[in-house]
């Protein structure tokens, strides 16, 4: 059985040694595991929430996706697509809204943090909060419904934004599923093994802090950001404390366990900080540079990237189309030819219980049975000398004219104007006869 995973990654900016190290490789390594199914998608949708600078969010959408076919991943191997490409997200979007209880996002914490902030400096609550941040989780259940994914590789503080799709996706279901679940629910997968790498200062890296180390840019910018890594001020020849040394912890996120082990060494013994990062830049170069090259040539064209992602979003679509549909029928948008008019919802339920066949006789006259949804025979009608007499009257009693129904004894008549059209058969007793008078009434009841 496979597992559908299933992450989104927010195009701005353009990815850092610490995003490869903490998302993207761990990301390709389990795409590559047996039994994966893995959606992986860029959330420029996401993306528009927090920039309005177009020329950024296009840079940034090319970038992120030549950084993750270049680190590896594999098209034909997962779906990977943009969520802009997936009509279907923005209108699943809309039906999740529509059952997301506000007071479940007023407890959003990014939206939290910031009328926190506005509060701080004596602003209106909300000031300058958009409603696409506010319906930030919304968007984000959608993207995770949509496809019905399991399992949710994020880090900590969106773990939350999962826990409201469960919520909305239990919901969804509760109003509309009528005993069938249309969603999965989901659940946020924390990789405990992943590092947070260091920065060059030694904190998280992270672009706010301006401590990054570029992933696929040239040799000599890696060269340049490393040669810029804190250290302490122990000269060559004097001992080094690794396990205090955010340099060494960033090698050993590269190394194996024996290259980790005689770096770890060499520093105790000695070994110069300008060595050591000259071996830090030989380690990332050589795990870098294949992708790096893969990477200049997909950013130099960008018609490739985008047929890539084109078909990755027709092969997720494939999945997406049908799967709406089925959720625009749940809550009632349906097309009024599949449905019949609109005020037979009653009557259409009795037709489905019963049914009239018209058929001719021996002697040439046209007649018609209503047979139960079993196939008993309800009633007979008397001989008409045309069809078009006999489909006149059948039609009359589906549209639940004047149903005068008489016993007589174990059996029943239908009048209509006064005149006998139609005698049941006899049945075995009173109780079978009274059985089949209530089919009858059901199948030709006006509506109600
Ligand atoms: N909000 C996520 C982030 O900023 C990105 C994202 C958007 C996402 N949609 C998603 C992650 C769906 C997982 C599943 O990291």
């Amino acid at each position: 059985m496979s597992t559908r995973i299933l992450t989104g990654i927010t195009t701005t900016g353009t990815p850092h040694l610490g995003n490869y190290a903490g998302a993207i490789r761990p990301a390709i390594v389990a795409s590559r595991e047996s039994g994966a199914d893995s959606f992986y998608f860029l959330a420029d949708y996401h993306a528009l929430i927090k920039c309005d600078d177009p020329v950024r969010i296009m840079r940034s959408r090319q970038e992120i996706a030549a950084t993750w076919l270049a680190a590896g991943l594999d098209p034909e191997r997962v779906t990977f697509y943009r969520q802009s490409d997936i009509p279907e997200i923005p209108e699943l979007t809309w039906l999740l809204t529509c059952v997301a209880a506000k007071g479940l996002l007023n407890r959003a914490h990014a939206y939290k943090a910031s009328v926190d902030k506005n509060l701080e400096q004596g602003e209106e609550p909300d000031a300058g909060i958009t409603m696409g941040l506010y319906s930030y989780p919304v968007l984000m259940a959608a993207d995770i419904l949509m496809f019905n994914a399991k399992k949710i590789p994020v880090g900590r503080d969106q773990i939350q934004h999962v826990e409201m799709a469960r919520d909305i996706a239990a919901r969804f279901n509760h109003l509309f599923g009528n005993g069938k679940d249309f969603f999965v629910l989901p659940e946020a997968l924390i990789e405990e093994s992943v590092s947070t790498l260091p920065g060059l200062d030694g904190r998280k890296m992270s672009k706010s802090y301006d401590n990054t180390i570029p992933l696929y840019g040239t040799a000599k910018a890696l060269k340049e950001a490393v040669a810029r890594i804190v250290t302490d001020s122990r000269l060559p020849g004097e001992a080094k404390d690794p396990g205090a040394s955010h340099l060494f912890t960033l090698y050993s996120a590269f190394a194996n366990p024996g290259q980790t082990e005689a770096f770890r060494a060499e520093l105790v013994d000695g070994l110069g900080w300008g060595e050591a990062k000259q071996r830090l830049f030989e380690l990332l170069d050589g795990e870098l540079g294949e992708g790096r090259e893969r990477y200049q040539q997909l950013i130099a064209r960008p018609d490739e990237l985008e047929d890539i992602l084109l078909a990755g979003a027709a092969k997720a679509r494939k999945t997406a189309t049908p799967f709406l549909d089925q959720l625009r029928q749940a809550v009632g948008l349906r097309s009024f030819k599949a449905q019949g008019p609109a005020a037979s919802g009653e009557k259409k339920k009795a037709a489905k219980a019963a049914r009239f066949v018209s058929f001719r006789d021996d002697d040439g006259s046209f007649r018609f049975r209503l047979l139960s949804a079993d196939g008993e025979q309800l009633l007979l009608s008397r001989s008409f000398a045309d069809g078009k007499a006999a489909g006149a009257v059948s039609k009359r009693l589906q549209q639940g004219d004047a149903l005068d129904l008489r016993g007589e004894g174990n059996a029943f008549g239908l009048w209509l104007d006064g005149e006998e059209v139609a005698t049941s058969p006899a049945f075995a007793d009173a109780q079978a006869r009274d059985n089949a008078l209530e089919a009858v009434r059901q199948a030709l009841q006006p509506a109600a």
